[in-house]
């Protein structure tokens, strides 16, 4: 299939030899929706809010590790990939309220089954129904597995031209009716899934995540990383796969396969301190990386530049471009808008130029220009205007305050 995501320098993570994983991983996880498994479980502190509605045995067969839920919004429309249980899918679905929804993919029809059980009861709780979850695996996010099996009952492989025949009608399925068709979620979630998706099969998931994601959508990933590249014989073992250890991201890996599948404003946005489990000193932890596909636009020379507040000297953004603390940088229209909102408007402050430049007879921005943006860009040429403060102002108010 598709490449390894690599880092220079370091070993990727290689495919495990013997037994195919995403077997071990559908065995593992048909058990464990019918009955909790204790060591599958990373103790996570959920809002106690949006539990109070949910069943006992969604709560209980809880085999996440991190909250990405956290990170939604109201209104948002939300993709859970691994979806499992349900639990996340029904915390999401009261986050995002009536006007937003969610769907959960998950590709084990005995967690498809546990999810489904109780979603009329919990909409009845939530008071509206915005939830729905669809098998498939999430490195193929366009084809809806269940609709695919309609088909294959219908026409049944008997030799290779049929198994060739029904390879065909994924690839239409793929194309005319997509399970989660391009651009369209706000936000992608995942709670301690992509450390079980083979590594020949994570770009590919990786690019997924991205198709799937309007521009200016995020990713948020809760998953299990390790710190070390884990050795052939520890990845060779289905039970440590598939029990979240042995398949998990080095962490800088991690982070690098959302960089090469061109996502911005990647953040570790937490990073469990102590280990969840050691072996052969290996240390495996819980992380929640946050991440945004970019808005594609037109890079315009609207005269606006960023300051960055510190308190490092300088940063250097996803482009290479070296923003000093303190110093006007001139940015593009499209940068503006990128800074100007999370993750990036908490350490950079925009600054327009006094006189708006029109869009429609804008140069397009060099990116020669990265530099420092000139006082008369900013204010104008011939700009010399006094105005002081006016008396009634910062003197103090009543209520001790100072206006400025
Ligand atoms: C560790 S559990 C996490 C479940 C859920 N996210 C939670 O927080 O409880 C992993 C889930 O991902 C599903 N899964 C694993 N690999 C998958 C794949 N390639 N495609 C779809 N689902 C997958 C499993 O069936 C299982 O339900």
């Amino acid at each position: 299939m598709s490449d390894l995501v690599q880092l220079d320098g370091q070993q990727p993570h290689s495919e495990p030899t013997g037994q195919h994983v995403e077997q071990a991983v559908r065995e593992r996880y048909s058990a464990a929706s019918r009955e909790r498994e204790a060591s599958l479980c990373c103790p996570v502190q959920y809002d106690g809010r949006y539990l109070a509605i949910l069943p006992d045995e969604l709560i209980e067969r809880d085999y996440g590790c991190g909250d990405p839920s956290r990170y939604v919004r109201e209104g948002d429309r939300v993709l859970d990939l691994g979806s499992g249980g349900g639990k996340i899918c029904y915390i999401a679905s009261q986050i995002v309220g009536s006007s937003g929804c969610v769907i959960g993919v998950d590709m084990n029809d005995d967690m498809l089954a546990l999810a489904r059980r109780h979603r009329q009861t919990i909409a009845e709780r939530i008071g509206w129904d915005n939830v729905a979850f669809h098998k498939g695996r999430i490195q193929d996010l366009a084809l809806d597995l269940e609709r695919f099996e309609d088909w294959l009952a219908e026409h049944p492989i008997r030799d290779a031209n049929g198994w060739l025949l029904a390879q065909q009608q994924a690839d239409l399925m793929r194309r005319q009716t997509p399970m989660i068709a391009d651009g369209s979620v706000d936000v992608v979630l995942s709670n301690c899934v992509l450390n079980l998706v083979s590594p020949g099969d994570r770009q590919m998931l990786f690019e997924e995540l991205f198709r799937t994601l309007a521009p200016g959508g995020r990713a948020v990933i809760s998953d299990i990383v390790c710190d070390e590249v884990v050795p052939q014989r520890l990845r060779d073992d289905p039970e440590l796969w598939s029990g979240c250890i042995s398949g998990a991201f080095v962490e800088d890996e991690f982070l690098n396969a959302f960089l090469v599948a061109a996502f911005e404003g990647i953040e570790i946005v937490s990073r469990q301190a102590e280990p969840w489990a050691t072996i052969e000193g290996i240390e495996f932890r819980s992380m929640t990386v946050r991440a945004w596909k970019p808005v594609d636009d037109e890079p315009l020379d609207l005269n606006q530049a960023v300051v960055y507040r510190g308190p490092c000297t300088a940063v250097v953004d996803e482009d290479g471009n070296l923003i000093p603390r303190g110093e006007r940088t001139a940015v593009s229209s499209v940068d503006a808008r990128r800074f100007a909102r999370e993750p990036y408007a908490e350490q950079l402050v925009l600054i327009e130029p006094h006189t708006p430049v029109d869009p429609a007879t804008a140069e397009p921005f060099r990116g020669e220009h990265h530099g420092t943006r000139s006082l008369a860009e900013i204010k104008g040429q011939g700009f010399r205007l006094t105005s002081l403060p006016g008396d009634s102002c910062c003197g103090g108010s009543a209520d001790g305050s100072s206006c400025c």
